[in-house]
C-alpha cells in the first residue's frame, strides 16, 4: 500500500512520545463495569497462523440458515464456523466470495468489531487484511501486541456490494453469530471500529464522533463486557489529521490498560 499514512501512524506515535512505550499511567476505570470475577486461566498456546479464513463451502442447504440450536450449541469457534459458514440467511450470502468468519486467539483478551468484509477480505477470507487492516495491524503493533493475540470479527461475515453499509436487516441475521463468537472468546474489552458495530452490537446510535473514547458495555451470555467506541480505520485513512488520529490512539491505548488491568 502506499506507505505514506502508515509512515505517518508511526510518525504521529512518535510525536506523542509513545513508540515503543505501552505499559503507561494507570487505566481509568471504564464506569460502571467491573473487570471479569474470573479467574484468568493459562491460555493455551497460539494457534499456528492460518493462511486463509474459513474455506468456502457452497451452501447445500436451500435456506442456507443454520439452525438457531447448532450457532448456541457450537463448543468452540471450530464448531461455530463450521456450523455458519455456509449462511444464506441475508441477501449478501449469495454474493460472497468467501465468508469471513473472524480469526484470532481464541481466547482473546482484546477483541475488534469492525462492519463487514470489503474486497481484500472477500478474496481472502480474513477479516482486515486490506489498507485498513494493515492500519490496524500497526496500531495493534504500536501497543505491544501482536494481531494473533487479539481477535478480529465483524458485525456481517459477508460482503456488502460495493463495501456499502450493511442494513439492519443484514446485520441482524448475522449477528447471533458475532454474539456466539464473543460468548466463546470471552474478551475483558471489546473495541468497536465505527459506527456500524457500534449500532448494532451495542445498540447506540449517537454519532461515533461524540461517543468515541466513552466506556460503554455490551451483555453477552452472562457477562457485561466493557465496550470502547473508536473510530474505524478507513475512516483514519481517510481523514488523515493529526487529531483523529491522536484520538484514536487515546482510545486504544485506554482498552489495552483495561485489558491489562482486568487481567493482573
Ligand atoms: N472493514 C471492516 O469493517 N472489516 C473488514 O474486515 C475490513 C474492512
Amino acid at each position: 500500500m502506499d506507505a505514506t499514512p502508515l509512515q505517518a501512524w508511526r510518525d504521529t506515535l512518535q510525536e506523542l512520545g509513545v513508540l515503543g512505550l505501552v505499559r503507561e499511567a494507570q487505566p481509568q476505570a471504564p464506569p460502571a463495569v467491573q473487570p471479569p470475577a474470573r479467574k484468568v486461566e493459562a491460555r493455551p498456546a497460539l494457534p499456528p497462523p492460518k493462511p486463509a479464513g474459513v474455506a468456502y463451502a457452497p451452501p447445500t442447504d436451500p435456506l442456507g440458515c443454520p439452525p438457531d440450536a447448532a450457532v448456541a450449541g457450537a463448543a468452540d469457534l471450530a464448531a461455530l464456523a463450521q456450523a455458519i459458514q455456509g449462511c444464506l440467511r441475508c441477501p449478501l450470502g449469495p454474493g460472497r466470495m468467501r465468508f469471513v468468519f473472524g480469526e484470532g486467539h481464541p481466547r482473546a483478551r482484546l477483541m475488534f468489531v469492525g462492519e463487514g468484509p470489503g474486497r481484500d477480505e472477500d478474496l481472502q477470507g480474513r477479516p482486515f487484511v486490506g489498507k485498513a487492516g494493515e492500519l490496524l495491524d500497526r496500531m495493534i503493533e504500536a501497543l505491544g501486541l501482536r494481531r494473533e493475540d487479539t481477535y478480529i470479527a465483524n458485525v456481517v461475515k459477508c460482503r456488502p456490494p460495493d463495501n456499502r453499509t450493511p442494513t439492519p436487516d443484514e446485520a441482524r441475521a448475522c449477528l447471533g453469530y458475532l454474539r456466539r463468537q464473543i460468548e466463546l472468546i470471552q474478551p475483558a474489552v471489546i473495541v468497536t471500529l465505527g459506527a456500524t458495530p457500534l449500532r448494532e452490537l451495542v445498540g447506540l446510535t449517537d454519532g461515533i464522533t461524540r461517543i468515541r473514547g466513552q466506556w460503554r458495555q455490551v451483555k453477552v451470555g452472562d457477562r457485561d463486557i466493557p465496550v470502547m467506541p473508536t473510530f474505524h480505520p478507513a475512516y483514519v485513512l481517510r481523514q488523515y489529521t493529526q487529531e483523529v488520529r491522536r484520538a484514536v490512539w487515546e482510545d486504544l491505548k485506554a482498552a489495552k490498560a483495561w485489558v491489562d488491568k482486568a487481567s493482573s
